[in-house]
């Protein structure tokens, strides 16, 4: 049973949401959905408000998710345009950047002004409706103008992380065609450059990426770059004569408006696709009511807009709501373990929302850089991207927070849009690593292995029995994929690859993946992925790879790696098998921990026993008795476990 927190009185006595107030709407927003859903979309500017509210099957033989499916709006009015007259003047983005020494603020009319004019050049670029755009930047205020421009055009954007290499942008772009990349010189994180543009010269060299037309350079450290005559722009030379005042397009609420590559437990990523109406009502409602938003709060989300984090809750969602949402180029710990605290002194941020990563890295250093500063302006605290440790949310609480601050630990998915279970702050007690309770309309199941419901207490695998807003459509280019991901496992519900539990009060507790993802540092990486990027090298005969714990990434990767015959296993090798990974995928995707295997323990029918494994890896520290490594009894060779447990790496 886990320890209870009340909600801490200081947040109490202000007005915000009680627990009579969530019961009552959640139980609206079960009961009728249609009145429910339909009301909550007139927090958006519509063109053409919608008549109609849902149209879902989640039946795998006639899966469709539509929502609002007549109403005409473009998103970039809702999160600019309405905000001109009475938020004209107010940040929209506070830019903090790596150097301590940059900070700059963007009201709602610049932002409008540079988001128009963007626009306008993509289109004279010939830019339109429908296209793709890939989006490869650092964290700067140009990517989110980038991201809005798109939308303002109806271009359908697909950022892609700036940490993922050559290969990995090559073949997002080359999944969805995109027509232009925008990108910058360099990118700078930690006092350290990463050129950007270099590498989008050389994924452009790769197959398949030929359907890039242009290439927009957003100068951010003036590092010298090749521009290729007729394909490469400079960002500022396009915009300069632009007008600030770009026509919006109207767009269906069913039309997309983004792309997102995410993994899963197979095959290459896939293209996550949300559409424009259902996803600005969802991102828009879960961030006020989250966050518990005030007009003058300042807001920062520490992710990067590579991520659904950044796009839902540094950009989509605060800028509808008319927040001021600060946009951080750096890392939490250059130049030292004191800087997030120091950026919320300086910027008097009120509400901040990071990583259980971040925490526990920074918790590590002590309580020393956390206590020099004030912290006095912030009132709310929020956690995302992983299961967080109680030992880390107390830390979070007391001494970031000083037990002053409620935690919302917010579960979501790249899929989902944006959050579906976190404790809305003020209507629930909190318990340290529990998101607590659904969102409106969020109709939680757990399922034994064969589908049976699981109620009360009790865990096991989290579904989604009917769809929200903000549910995504597609997978992009692969319908079938998205049935076969999501709802064939259990017909009939949305399965979430997530395993939960629900306590004796109901409160539910994330337990993690239950399927072939880690999750490292919060990001999420499948092993299949892994493994087929391993297995390119012509050295490696075979290569299994699975999660590990780790005491501040959350997990780590740990691979097994069979050379072909005649290969010395070296550690040369594992240096430049590492290599490889970092170079086909990225450098937060290369293992940890390399084990050199014989043969990797199989069935009869020759299926990997990747539980095995998984229990091998876990035991790096510790000594178990074998027999505790679970039924080995349909392994074709059981000498294998053997041999591979005591070569296991120590960590
Ligand atoms: C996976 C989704 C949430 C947006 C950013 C990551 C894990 C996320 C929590 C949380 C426990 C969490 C889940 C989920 N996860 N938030 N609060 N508690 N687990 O999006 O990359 O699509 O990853 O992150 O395992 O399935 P993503």
């Amino acid at each position: 049973m886990s320890k209870e927190y009340p909600v801490p009185p200081a947040f109490a006595a202000a007005e915000q949401i009680k627990p009579d107030t969530y019961a009552g709407l959640y139980r609206e927003s079960i009961d009728d959905p249609e009145k429910f859903w339909a009301e909550a979309a007139r927090r958006l500017e519509w063109i053409k408000p919608p008549t109609q509210v849902k149209d879902v099957s989640f039946d795998p033989a006639d899966l469709h998710i539509r929502w609002y499916a007549d109403g005409v709006l473009n998103p970039t009015v809702s999160c600019l345009d309405r905000h001109l007259e009475t938020r004209g003047d107010k940040t929209a983005l506070l830019f903090e950047g790596d150097d301590p020494a940059i900070a700059r603020a963007i009201t709602y009319r610049e932002l409008h002004a540079q988001v128009c004019k963007f626009a306008n050049a993509l289109r004279q670029l010939g830019v339109g409706k429908g296209d793709r755009i890939a989006i490869y930047m650092p964290m700067i205020p140009e990517a989110c103008v980038a991201m809005l421009a798109c939308a303002r055009i109806g271009a359908i954007h697909s950022v892609v992380f700036g940490g993922f290499s050559p290969d990995a942008l090559a073949g997002r772009i080359a999944d969805s065609k995109c027509k232009l990349v925008i990108t910058a010189d360099e990118g700078v994180r930690a006092n350290r450059k990463i050129p950007l543009k270099a590498n989008v010269d050389e994924a452009l060299t790769r197959p398949g990426t030929e359907s890039i037309e242009t290439v927009v350079v957003v100068r951010r450290t003036g590092g010298a770059v090749a521009m290729l005559p007729l394909r490469d722009r400079w960002w500022d030379a396009l915009v300069e004569s632009q007008p600030a005042e770009c026509e919006p397009e109207p767009m269906n609420a069913e039309d997309p408006l983004f792309i997102l590559y995410t993994s899963g437990s197979t095959g290459k990523p896939k293209g996550v696709l949300h559409t424009i109406g259902g996803y600005m009502v969802w991102v828009s409602y879960t961030h006020e009511a989250t966050f518990d938003l005030r007009e003058d709060d300042v807001y920062w989300c520490t992710a990067d807009v590579g991520w659904v984090t950044g796009h839902s809750y540094i950009v989509y969602g605060p800028l509808a709501n008319g927040a001021t949402s600060l946009v951080f180029e750096g890392v939490p710990n250059w130049p030292d373990a004191s800087r997030l605290w120091q950026v919320c002194d300086k910027h008097q941020v009120t509400i901040l929302y990071t990583a259980p990563t971040a925490i526990r890295a920074l918790m590590r250093e002590g309580d020393g850089p956390v206590r020099k500063t004030s912290r006095k302006s912030l009132r709310l605290l929020g956690s995302v991207g992983e299961p967080i440790n109680p030992e880390a949310w107390e830390w979070y609480f007391n001494v970031v927070g000083e037990g002053r601050c409620p935690i919302v630990d917010t579960w979501w998915q790249t899929e989902t849009g944006g959050t579906l279970m976190c404790p809305l702050p003020g209507s629930t007690v909190l318990k340290p690593g529990c998101a607590m309770k659904p969102f409106f309309g969020i109709r939680p199941a757990i399922l034994d292995v064969d589908g049976q419901p699981i109620d009360g207490e009790g865990s096991g695998n989290l579904v989604i029995t009917d769809s929200w807003p903000g549910q995504m459509r597609t997978v992009y280019g692969d319908h079938q994929r998205f049935i076969d991901t999501y709802f064939t496992m259990y017909p009939g519900v949305y399965t979430t690859g997530d395993g939960a539990g629900r306590d004796a009060d109901g409160d539910w507790k994330i337990t993690g993946r239950v399927d072939d993802v880690i999750n490292v540092s919060g990001h999420r990486i499948g092993t299949a992925e892994i493994e087929s990027a391993m297995m390119a090298d012509v050295r490696v005969a075979e290569a299994a790879v699975v999660g590990c714990p780790h005491e501040i990434k959350g997990a780590t990767i740990y691979a097994f790696v069979t050379p072909k015959e005649g290969v010395v296993p070296t550690d040369a090798l594992r240096k430049e098998l590492a290599a490889g990974i970092r170079e086909r995928i990225g450098a937060f995707a290369a293992p940890e921990y390399l084990q050199w295997a014989p043969a990797l323990p199989k069935t009869r029918s020759a299926k990997t026993m990747r539980r095995i494994l998984r229990k091998i890896a876990e035991t790096g520290s510790n000594e178990v008795d074998l027999a505790t490594l679970g039924d080995t009894s349909t392994l074709a060779d059981p000498s294998v476990v053997k041999r591979l447990y005591d070569e296991r790496v120590r960590y």
